[in-house]
């Protein structure tokens, strides 16, 4: 056994004759987050599906917690949790009864069931909503449930499809902090995601997928200098501001779209933004318009293969 929690060469899958995953590799270091990155259709759970046994692939091999996923697969089942895109919370149950069915499926009985399920109910802060039907949960309260139902079975590598979409800002951060804590103890998260800026918080190492293909793969320093951080934008009045602008500010690029928008490089943060303000008032040259401008899923495919994503599924 490596210690590498999951190692994927030459994976390859079609659907008749569309193909998904043409060629990946990948490879994730026990105790790390790893983020597939990419838009819809990209091939993100396709290559869950594949990684965690529920299909399989045309060609390639795949080891997960040191075993092949093709011969071994229930020794795979065994180290692996799956939270899978679409939540397997059943909403005719309540949050406890949806837990008891994991326990009893793990052959935790008894006692110990009842305290996995009480424990796991505690730590998601689902207790108070527990005995409540899961149809009655908002989209949070199912998300959290669905990966606490993964939990049950202590498993040491736990694959999150999309975990965060659709999510409020809130309980985005609530789940980030629920990740960030499985990783403190010892766990492995192969992650999925449409946001470049949940990628950039959580992972240790990103790769973004394109139409069945990495494109890019590295820690997300790596991945940011390739495509540029983050900017400031700047609209101004007439020529003779942006021209005044331009010499004094270091580093500046134009705006292809908008010829009175100047883009500096910028952290964004409120005392980077500030000095650059100041800046300009010392000379006098009036801002029509500023904003912060922070990449996204659009700016990594635009720098990395010249189209937006949104092009990718046209
Ligand atoms: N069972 C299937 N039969 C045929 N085509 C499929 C099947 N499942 C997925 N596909 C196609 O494979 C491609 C990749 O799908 P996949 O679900 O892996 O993408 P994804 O990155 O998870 O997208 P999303 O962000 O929308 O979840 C898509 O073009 C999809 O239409
Ligand atoms: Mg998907």
């Amino acid at each position: 056994m490596t210690s590498s929690a999951i190692a994927a060469t030459g994976l390859r899958k079609a659907y008749q004759d569309k193909i998904v995953l043409d060629g990946i590799d990948l490879e994730v270091a026990a105790g790390t987050i790893f983020s597939l990155l990419g838009p819809n259709g990209a091939g993100k759970t396709t290559t869950v599906n594949v990684l965690t046994t529920l299909m399989k692939a045309d060609a390639g091999t795949v080891r997960v917690a040191g075993h092949d996923v093709a011969t071994d697969t229930k020794a795979v089942r065994a180290a692996i949790g799956v939270t899978g895109q679409f939540a397997a919370v059943d909403d005719l149950l309540t949050g406890r009864e949806n837990l008891k069915l994991m326990t009893d499926l793990k052959g935790l009985r008894g006692d110990e069931g009842k305290r996995v399920v009480a424990d796991l109910l505690e730590r998601f802060d689902l207790t108070g909503s527990a005995d409540k039907m899961a149809a009655t949960y908002s989209g949070g309260m199912r998300r959290k449930l669905d990966l606490a139902m993964t939990l049950v079975g202590r498993p040491s590598i736990i694959f999150l499809d999309e975990p965060t979409t659709g999510l409020d800002p809130r309980s985005r951060r609530t789940m980030w902090e629920i990740i960030r804590q499985l990783v403190t103890d010892g766990v492995t998260i192969f992650l999925t995601t449409q946001y470049l800026d949940e990628a950039d918080r959580l992972a240790d190492r990103i790769a973004v997928l394109d139409q069945g293909t990495i494109v890019a793969q590295g820690t997300p320093a790596e991945l940011k200098s390739q495509i540029g951080g983050s900017h400031v934008r700047l609209r101004f009045a007439g020529d003779a501001e942006i021209e005044a602008a331009r010499r004094i500010l270091t580093g500046t690029t134009t705006d292809a779209e908008d010829d009175l928008v100047l883009r500096v490089p910028s952290d964004g943060g409120a005392k980077s933004v500030r000095t650059l303000l100041a800046q300009l008032d010392a000379h006098s040259i009036e801002v029509e318009e500023f904003s912060v401008h922070t990449p996204d899923l659009d700016d990594v495919f635009l720098a990395l293969t010249g189209r937006t994503s949104e092009k990718v599924n046209a």
